[in-house]
Parts: C-alpha cells; sequence; structure tokens
C-alpha cells in the first residue's frame, strides 16, 4: 500500500487545548512494499503517526492518502474495508488474558474472514498451521496452546508480532516491538517482520526506540521531533550528529551497550544507541 502525508497535523481528541498538536506539517510519501523505521525521543509523535496512518485519529488539517484513496472521505463501509487492510500492532498486545496463543495470534485474521468464521475460529481454530508458522518464526512453536496469561512479557510481545503476520493486511503498523525484549530476540524478531513483510509485499512502518536495530533493519529512517519531521534518510545517511540533534535534551534516554563493531559505519562509538 502507497502512504502519501501532506502537510498533516493531528491532535488527540483529549489532548489539553493549550497543548502543542502531536504532529505538525508532516509530508511524507512512502512506496508500496517499503520498509521505514520511525524514530525519536519520547512524545515526538512516532504511536500517533502510525494511529493517523492506521485511521484511527483523524488529521485535523492536511490530508492523507492510502493507495490514492483519503480515508476519511470514504463512506462507512469502505472505510471499514480499508481498515482491513492495514495492521496495527500496538506497543502491549490486546491478548485476552485466558485465550489459547493459537487463538490470539489467528485473531490476526478477523478483519479478513467472514464473520461465521470469525466466530468458529475462537472456539475450532481453523488454521493452526498458520498460526504455527508464524509463531515459529519468533521462536514461539512450543507455546501454540499455552494460555496468553502464563507466558512472559516478551512472549506475549511476540505473540502479538506473529498475529500481524497471519494478518492479510498490505499495510503493517507496527508499534515499538521490542520493549519487552532482550538484544538477541529483539535482533530476531525485527528481521522476522521485516522478512515476512518482503515476501508478502507488504508496506511496514515500525517504531523503534533502538536506534541500532531501526539502522541496521531498515533502509529508510524517519526521525520525529516534537511532532515534525527532523529527517528523513537512508539509514546510511543518518549520522551521528543527526542523532544527536535528534535526540538533544533527551540524551538520557539514549542509554545502554555501546553499539558493537557490526554497526554501519554511519554510526559512531562516542554515540550510544540504545534508547530507555
Ligand atoms: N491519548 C492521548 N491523549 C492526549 N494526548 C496524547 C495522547 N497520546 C499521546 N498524546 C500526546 O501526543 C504527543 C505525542 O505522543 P506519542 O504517543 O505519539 O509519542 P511517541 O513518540 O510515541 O512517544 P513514546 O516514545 O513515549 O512512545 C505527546 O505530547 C503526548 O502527550
Ligand atoms: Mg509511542
Amino acid at each position: 500500500m502507497q502512504i502519501r502525508l501532506e502537510n498533516v497535523a493531528a491532535r488527540h481528541p483529549a489532548a489539553r487545548r493549550d497543548a502543542a498538536a502531536a504532529l505538525r506539517g508532516l509530508s511524507l510519501q512512502v512506496a508500496a512494499g517499503e520498509q521505514i523505521a520511525v524514530i525519536g525521543p519520547s512524545g515526538a509523535g512516532k504511536t500517533t503517526l502510525l494511529h493517523v496512518l492506521a485511521c484511527a485519529l483523524p488529521p485535523s488539517s492536511g490530508s492523507l492518502q492510502l493507495s490514492g484513496r483519503d480515508p476519511w472521505q470514504l463512506p462507512r463501509r469502505q472505510l471499514q474495508r480499508l481498515r482491513g487492510e492495514l495492521f496495527l500492532a500496538p506497543q502491549v498486545p490486546p491478548l485476552p488474558p485466558r485465550q489459547r496463543v493459537v487463538t490470539s495470534v489467528l485473531a490476526g485474521r478477523l478483519p479478513h474472514i467472514g464473520l461465521w468464521q470469525s466466530v468458529r475460529s475462537l472456539f475450532y481454530p481453523t488454521a493452526i498451521a498458520q498460526a504455527d508458522a508464524a509463531l515459529a518464526r519468533f521462536d514461539l512453536s512450543d507455546k501454540l496452546f499455552d494460555r496468553v496469561d502464563r507466558l512472559s512479557g516478551g512472549e506475549r510481545q511476540r505473540v502479538g508480532l506473529a498475529r500481524a503476520l497471519v494478518a492479510d493486511a498490505s499495510l503493517l503498523l507496527v508499534d515499538e516491538p521490542l520493549s519487552a525484549l532482550d538484544p538477541t530476540r529483539g535482533q530476531q524478531a525485527v528481521a522476522s517482520l521485516t522478512e515476512a513483510a518482503r515476501e508478502r509485499g507488504a508496506t511496514l512502518v515500525c517504531t523503534l526506540h533502538h536506534v541500532e536495530m531501526a539502522l541496521r533493519n531498515f533502509p529508510r529512517i524517519i526521525g520525529l521531533r516534537d511532532g515534525e519531521l527532523a529527517f528523513d534518510l537512508p539509514a546510511a545517511d543518518v549520522t551521528p550528529e543527526r542523532l544527536q540533534a535528534l535526540y538533544a535534551q533527551h540524551l538520557h534516554e539514549l542509554t545502554g551497550p555501546a553499539p558493537s563493531e557490526e554497526l554501519p559505519a554511519a554510526v559512531s562509538p562516542h554515540v550510544v544507541m540504545h534508547c530507555r
């Protein structure tokens, strides 16, 4: 799916009247099948951007087009159909506690199947092999029939990502998928996500606090700061100076291990890359 944002501003309905808009003057074009990481300090507007792209939050000004369609101009039924082509994976996946992992994963297909099939799938998972294959990508095959509330936080987060893989969506919007994962699992998870999106030609927009992971795994990086576009660059052009400027006054968010030698050349060892 293609994305075109022109001069978009967005404001949360619950935001204080005097608060600055969460997104301001944002223009962006993304081709079908592109993979983009969105980085920036806390409060920069990364999640808000995903909500705008997921048609969950309408722009307060400017325009959004998804493959040539302005979602907010569509009749309700067509808007629903368009939403079925998108998948938003929130930072904390909404997994009902007593549900089995297999059922939770297959819930990712619900927007794409009929009502009867969706009700039935809650009781008789019909696509177990599909769920199993998605879980295997995140090293979780052995948890297929476990209860969700008996998983660790990191396992739950990976179930949320497996759910994104079974969704037959052409735009995957993934919000901070690594917050509960150790660096090795985090790298595996991002690699699985980007590989799966590439296989099906889906567009992938992923917010990441881990700048190192973003530079390592995504060809294009968008830096957001105070609701505005700070930069939109190929990963190789994201210099330490740009990162310093992006995180200026938020350098406390840049904590963690020094970058490894495998990092792209653009990343200097003087910039500590692992946010939060
Ligand atoms: N539900 C909400 N109601 C009101 N204001 C909100 C809401 N969610 C976010 N905001 C405001 O919008 C701005 C952008 O928030 P957003 O969640 O998009 O930032 P973020 O870059 O995702 O931050 P983080 O890295 O902490 O997840 C912030 O100033 C925040 O206070
Ligand atoms: Mg966020």
